[in-house]
Formats: C-alpha cells, sequence, structure tokens
C-alpha cells in the first residue's frame, strides 16, 4: 500500500480522483491508473512513452545514467566476469549459481540442444533465399508441435523445461536457418562444446571435419549473446508478455518475440547498419548521409544511433565496442567499415543535432562489425540477437505467468465513423 497520491480532476466536472503512487526499488514513481476507467476515462500513450506496462525483478535500466544491471549486477561487471549461460541461470532465478548448479545448468542445456529431426523436414519446406529470421519465427513456433509433455504453464516443472528447451534449441535452429540458405548439411550439437563453441560449430562445421572453433571467436560470440540476453520491457519482451497473458504456449510467444525484434528500429538495426555503411561507403561521404539523417523530409535515420530509453549512452555498446577492437585485432582484420563506423559516430557525437536529441550509439552500431569479421553474415545478424534474447523474453513471461496476472487488454481512442446504416450496394 501507499500514502502517496496524484490527484486527478476532469476537467467540466466536480470530480477529482485519487490515484496512488507506486514506488519501485530503483527508477521513477508510476501513477497507479487501474481504478481510473470506472470513472469513465483512459489513458492515452501510443507508443509506451510514459507507461510502466508491468512490475518487474529482472532487469533495470537508467537510460539518463546509461546503467543497466540484470538482478542487480552491472553488465559491465557481467560482460567482464560472467559468460552467457551464467547469465542466463542468473536471469532465470534471480541469483548467480554456485559451482554445482552452474555445472547442473550447462549440463540440463548441454542434453537439450538437438531438436526433433522432423525439424530437418520442416527447414527443407523452406525456400533456399528466405530470409533466416522468416525461418526463425516458422521453426520456433513450430517447437510447440513437438514439445507438448512441456506446455501446462500453470505447472512451474513444464515451465522450467519448456525455458531449457528454447535456451538450448534456438541456436540449433538459428545455426539450421544458415545452412538450409548455404545449401549445407545441417549439423548436430556436439557435447563436449560450450555453448558459443557448439553454435560456431553447427553454423561454420561440417560433417566431414571434427570441430575447430576458434577461442577468440567462441569468446566473442559468447559476449554478443550476454549482452543481448535482456532489456526490460522493449518492444519484442512486451510482445510476448502480450502473448502469454492470453495463456498461450512458451514457443508461441517467444514466436511473436522474434516477430517483433525482426523490425529495423529493433533487432533489425544490426543488419540495417552493416548495410547503411555498405551504402555509405567511404568515409568521403559520410558527411551526405549525416546531412541525409538530420533532414526531416528525408526517412534515411543513421542506424545504430539513438535509443528509447538510453539517454546518455548505451553500456552495452561500450562493451561491444570495446569487443570490437578486440576481436579485430586478435584476428589481424582491417575492416574499412570500422573506419567509416568510428568517423560517424565521432561526427555524430560533435554534431548539434545529435546532441540535442541525445542519439548516441546502441549495442547494435558495433556488434555488426564483430559478427561480420566472425564471419557471419549480414542477414543473419538478427538471428544471433534473439538468440541471446531468448532467455530475456522467457525470464519475463515466466515472472508474469508465475504470478497472477490479467490478459493483456489496451483500449483507445475512437477517432472513426460514428453509428451509420449499411449501403447496399445500388447506393455506394
Ligand atoms: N537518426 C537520425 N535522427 C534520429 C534517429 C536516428 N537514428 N533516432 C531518432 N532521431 C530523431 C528523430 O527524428 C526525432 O527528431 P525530432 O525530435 O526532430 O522529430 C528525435 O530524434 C526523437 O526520435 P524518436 O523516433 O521520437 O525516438 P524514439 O524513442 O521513438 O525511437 C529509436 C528510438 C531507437 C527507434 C530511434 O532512435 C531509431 O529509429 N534509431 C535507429 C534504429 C536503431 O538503431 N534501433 C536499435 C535500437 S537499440 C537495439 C534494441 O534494443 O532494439
Amino acid at each position: 500500500m501507499t500514502d502517496k497520491f496524484a490527484r486527478l480532476t476532469i476537467d467540466g466536472s466536480d470530480n477529482t480522483i485519487d490515484l496512488p503512487i507506486l514506488s519501485g526499488n530503483l527508477g521513477p514513481d508510476v501513477i497507479d491508473v487501474r481504478s481510473l476507467g470506472s470513472s469513465g476515462c483512459f489513458t492515452y500513450d501510443p507508443g509506451f512513452l510514459s507507461t510502466a506496462s508491468c512490475e518487474s525483478k529482472i532487469t533495470f535500466i537508467d537510460g539518463g545514467k546509461g546503467i543497466l544491471l540484470h538482478r542487480g549486477y552491472p553488465i559491465e561487471q557481467l560482460a567482464d566476469q560472467s559468460d552467457y549461460l551464467e547469465t542466463c541461470y542468473l536471469l532465470l532465478n534471480g541469483e548467480l549459481p554456485n559451482e554445482q548448479e552452474k555445472a547442473e545448468f550447462e549440463n540440463t542445456i548441454t542434453q537439450h540442444t538437438m531438436v526433433n529431426e522432423a525439424m530437418a523436414r520442416l527447414f527443407r519446406g523452406f525456400h533456399h533465399d528466405a530470409h533466416p529470421m522468416s525461418m526463425m519465427c516458422g521453426a520456433v513456433g513450430a517447437l510447440s508441435a513437438f514439445y507438448h509433455d512441456s506446455l501446462d504453464i500453470s505447472n512451474p516443472e513444464h515451465r522450467k523445461t519448456s525455458a531449457h528447451r528454447l535456451i538450448a534449441k534456438i541456436p540449433t535452429l538459428a545455426a539450421m536457418c544458415y545452412k538450409h540458405h548455404i545449401g549445407q548439411p545441417f549439423m548436430y550439437p556436439r557435447n563436449e562444446l560450450s555453448y558459443s563453441e557448439n553454435f560456431l560449430h553447427m553454423m561454420f562445421g561440417t560433417p566431414c571435419d571434427e570441430p575447430n572453433v576458434n577461442p577468440i571467436i567462441a569468446r566473442a560470440m559468447d559476449k554478443i549473446f550476454l549482452l543481448h540476453a535482456d532489456h526490460e520491457q522493449n518492444a519484442s519482451t512486451s510482445t510476448v508478455r502480450l502473448a502469454g497473458s492470453s495463456g498461450a504456449n512458451p514457443f508461441a510467444c517467444i514466436a511473436s518475440g522474434i516477430t517483433a525484434l525482426w523490425g529495423p528500429a529493433h533487432g533489425g538495426a544490426n543488419e540495417a547498419v552493416l548495410k547503411m555503411l555498405d551504402e555509405i561507403g567511404s568515409v568521403d561521404n559520410i558527411d551526405e548521409y549525416v546531412l541525409k539523417a538530420k533532414d526531416k523530409n528525408d526517412p534515411f535515420r543513421l542506424m545504430g544511433f539513438g535509443h528509447r530509453v538510453y539517454k546518455n549512452f548505451d553500456p552495452r555498446a561500450k562493451v561491444m565496442k570495446e569487443t570490437c577492437a578486440e576481436v579485430l585485432n586478435e584476428l589481424g582484420i582491417n575492416d574499412p567499415q570500422l573506419a567509416i563506423a568510428q568517423r560517424l559516430e565521432q561526427i555524430a557525437l560533435e554534431d548539434e543535432y545529435f546532441i540535442e536529441r541525445k542519439l548516441y550509439p546502441n549495442v547494435d552500431f558495433y556488434s555488426g562489425i564483430i559478427m561480420k569479421a566472425i564471419g557471419i553474415p549480414t542477414d543473419m545478424f538478427t538471428v544471433i540477437f534473439a538468440t541471446g534474447r531468448t532467455v530475456g523474453w522467457i525470464a519475463h513471461w515466466n515472472e508474469m505467468v508465475s504470478e497472477s496476472y490479467k490478459i493483456g487488454r489496451p483500449r483507445q481512442l475512437y477517432t472513426g465513423y460514428e453509428a451509420r446504416d449499411y449501403q447496399t450496394m445500388d447506393k455506394r
């Protein structure tokens, strides 16, 4: 309960409504408007600019200060000292695992990495030049057709098994998207490899060879997964929660998250960044593109810049930038796109337009260059984002379903026709 209220006076009536103000542990207070509907008014907030859609204990972002915490732990510390699977355990369970818990969790995930063999037939039905994200949307949704034994969402054990299955099988499906695309045989997972090594083996290995994964690349891959693991109530996570609020099964909910992630304003930005750097082509053309980005009549935006929540810097971008430099250095790659990216970042950070609007490089700005160095093709970038983010989606879905929740059902400000009579064909 609270003793703080916001008093709302509705114009043209004597009616005042006291709305409770709720405080979280960190971040702004929220005005609880749930009782407002009974007074005949709704709040109006398209794009959720000022709306907290749920209560959560998983991830905290302070966009002004550039802070990102998972279960209280700063992302920089996790990127530096943890690994992706340990971070998955943390997001799902709320605490870091001890040695035994970590080993058990890694073993469980490893045991679940294979997918039903019929999934290979499903993939063969896709056209070879299908975008990998289109295959991912279909393949992840299809998992619910195979794993009926863990679909009772009211059963915590079923939810746990589904969570493990999703985290384990998504990299297998992601690699299948790529193999189908390039016409190579699907690779089975190998239990002796770590999560990221296994993914790289399934992507780049062939049945003719034993696994041979470069440890530098595996470390970079792991960091990319970790940096994408969760980001509180973004568009795709909110989509997963909304789908889950109807009681839909977890595989269907994660498939809905993947579809929401695909757009260039969200996870599709990493692919769009590389296309943009390609289009810019040379450092000499940057000024022209910066002018285009600032022109209100030109739809062009600098991809990889700006964020709804971060108005200082994106802490993930800082780590990603360092990882990018490390990877290119260790692999001895001199990528001309990196020079364009660095110059673009510098110009944008000094330009009044970007400063005024607090537009800083986001996580997607550097991740594409690392993935390119690793050998991952551009149209797989968003699939990689989806792979890393699966744990965040499932942690949020599980948090919601574990407690009492209502179906998500927003209302609207209707601006269409008032009631009118049906017109027969001869009168139209
Ligand atoms: N380039 C040029 N101008 C921009 C950009 C950009 N990338 N982003 C925002 N603006 C301008 C925009 O035109 C507007 O200007 P004005 O106030 O004069 O009308 C102002 O900045 C505010 O923009 P907005 O679209 O109202 O901001 P938003 O919070 O609704 O959108 C965003 C956030 C991320 C969708 C947007 O910044 C964007 O489209 N960025 C490029 C795509 C991108 O990199 N997305 C990845 C986000 S991080 C990964 C993830 O979590 O998904």
